[in-house]
């Protein structure tokens, strides 16, 4: 059976460079991998009233269910003043709940960071490689994937337009399917 790997985008924007970025990894995943955008925008924001007054959104329900069903995760993320965008933190509180019920639990993961800027949005990946360890996420830690002056990598139709870069693309892809498998 394929093993799934749910993509998860930090940025709601209509032409976000992550998004690119993770529709070019989605098409670079080896041919025994699913790999699956999962929609993050529409959660409410987190309020652990939901769920103690037995109210639970279905968006939560629906959200936690596809996070269990998973094999593995890589989060495509941009920075927002050096830390990763909200809708990340919110997706991850929304799915690490009821207390005990951690959906992320002991799931593999990777970051890839994604920036129009020279840093590399480092800082983001850090920030939420940090958060993700604490949810027993088993983070791949090498090879790291920070992509900086992400524009330029990018053609006007979205696609990665140099080899070099692609093949970046692809040695991150395949080394997260070695990760992905040593767990499932
Ligand atoms: C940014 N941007 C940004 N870039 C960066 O490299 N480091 C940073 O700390 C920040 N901070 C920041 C805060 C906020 C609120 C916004 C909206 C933007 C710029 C950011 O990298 C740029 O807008 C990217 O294009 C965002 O990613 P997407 O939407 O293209 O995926």
């Amino acid at each position: 059976m394929k093993k799934s790997i749910g993509i998860i985008v930090g940025s709601l924007r209509r032409d976000s460079f992550s998004k690119a970025i993770a529709r070019n990894i989605l098409n670079l995943l080896p041919d025994d991998f699913h790999g699956e955008m999962i929609e993050i925008g529409h959660l409410p924001l987190f309020n652990q009233d939901y769920d103690d007054d037995g109210n639970t959104p279905d968006s939560y329900i629906l959200f936690r269910q596809k996070i269990k069903e998973m094999d593995g995760f890589l989060f495509v993320t941009p920075e927002y003043n050096r830390s990763y965008p909200a809708v990340i933190k919110n997706a991850l509180d929304i799915a690490s709940r009821p207390y005990g019920q951690n959906a992320w639990n002991e799931k593999p993961g990777a970051i890839v960071s994604v920036s129009p800027g020279m840093l590399s949005a480092f800082g983001a990946n850090h920030h939420l490689r940090q958060v993700m360890v604490f949810l027993n996420i088993y983070m791949m830690q090498q090879p790291e994937a920070y992509i900086g002056n992400v524009d330029a990598m990018l053609g006007k139709d979205g696609v990665v337009n140099d080899d070099k870069s692609q093949q970046f693309l692809q040695s991150i892809v395949d080394a997260f399917g070695i990760w992905v498998k040593r767990f499932n």
